[in-house]
């Protein structure tokens, strides 16, 4: 069993701890976080040692691997302080809200060749990732358009969007790479966002919606629609178009009866209701190839070079915003 420290009990913590307790392969050693009394209360459900403090879990040579999964501005630090003690890393997106920061991490870690993968959860969705390799295996020809739709049901609390670093980096960032994962590299970013006037969005000088075109360098466009919030629910969509066809991924609802009257033909049951529910088996699946890696010796299927090409898109779009005009991403040094 690979030994995991959980470095965050908040809400993607939760969702972690319970992936590594529910799997065969894993176990739970530790969970840290400075709020004391929110480690205890998973590790109560969930297993493991509580601590405020993450160098206990380091210290610790039982432990194989940390997942971070705690606010974004401590992911830098983190992943330094588990590089130089040995440890395998899973992190969330995302790396860091600076990319000059970014860059200089991966500059001082590099050559330790550390496995680090990146918690990009959507990549390990079964419908998501069945398209992505119908498209790969030529069902729909040359990919010319790739349109993403997401869109949350409501936003997050005030106090989380004071800290996340705004929309494109820390929401959009998952579509910046579901856009990578099926088109590899952008040329360039166009971006269009507003508060609609919501006061929760300009204090924290956010965006409310949002909208993103991109070029490929293979020549393909790709759009991104985004919205804080969606009166149906949680909106996940995306289509992939080419010269001989299209794939495309419709919401999921929790039953698949349709009601139809007087009033409405084909009505369906709300959609599945939020990131938890929605993607929660594609958070398993993603620890798992998080484990595989591991065991196998081998690269993971997400790694630091997609953290960064994610984060460089999420840049220009801010740019973009900032400017009106089309921005080049900024390469990897
Ligand atoms: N992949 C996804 O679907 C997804 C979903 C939600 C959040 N996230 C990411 O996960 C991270 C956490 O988000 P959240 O929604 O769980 O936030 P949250 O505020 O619910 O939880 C964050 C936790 O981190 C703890 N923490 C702060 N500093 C720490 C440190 N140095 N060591 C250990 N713990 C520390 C906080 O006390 C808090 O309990 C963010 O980076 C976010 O972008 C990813």
């Amino acid at each position: 069993l690979l030994r995991i420290a959980l470095f965050g009990a908040g809400r993607i913590g939760a969702v972690h701890a319970r992936s590594i307790a529910e799997s065969r392969d894993a176990e739970l050693a530790w969970i840290c976080d400075p709020v004391e009394p929110s480690a205890t209360a998973l590790a109560g459900r969930h297993g493991g040692r509580a601590s405020a403090d993450p160098d206990e879990a380091l210290a610790d040579a039982a432990v194989d691997a940390v997942v971070i999964a705690s606010a974004t501005p401590t992911h830098i630090d983190l992943i330094r302080r588990s590089v130089d003690a040995g440890k395998k890393i899973l992190c969330e997106k995302p790396i860091s809200l600076d990319l000059a920061a970014i860059d200089r991490c991966w500059a001082d870690i590099r050559d330790r060749e550390p496995l680090l993968m990146l918690g990009f959860n959507r990549r390990f969705d079964a419908s998501f990732r069945e398209v992505h390799e119908r498209v790969a295996a030529g069902e729909i020809g040359t990919l010319r358009t790739l349109r993403i739709t997401s869109r949350d049901p409501h936003p997050p609390p005030a106090a989380y969007l004071a800290t996340s670093g705004g929309m494109f980096r820390d929401m959009t960032i998952h579509d910046f790479d579901m856009a990578g994962y099926f088109l590899g590299d952008v040329v360039e970013v166009s971006a269009m966002a507003t508060t609609n006037g919501d006061a929760l969005f300009e204090d924290a000088r956010d965006h409310a919606q949002a909208v993103v075109t991109m070029r490929a360098a293979s020549g393909a466009l790709c759009t991104i629609v985004n919205s804080r919030t969606c009166a149906f629910g949680y909106d996940q969509r995306l289509e992939a178009f080419g010269d001989l066809g299209s794939l495309e991924v419709t919401n999921q609802t929790a039953t698949s009866v349709q009601a139809s009257d007087g009033t409405r033909t084909g009505a369906t049951d709300r959609y599945v209701d939020f990131f938890l529910e929605r993607y929660a088996a594609a958070y398993r699946a993603e620890l798992a190839e998080f484990l595989a890696a591991i065991s196998e010796g081998r690269p993971p299927a997400v790694g630091f070079s997609d953290g960064r090409r994610a984060q460089a898109l999420a840049e220009a779009a801010i740019e973009s915003v900032a400017s009106g005009r089309p921005v080049q991403p900024q390469p990897a040094p």
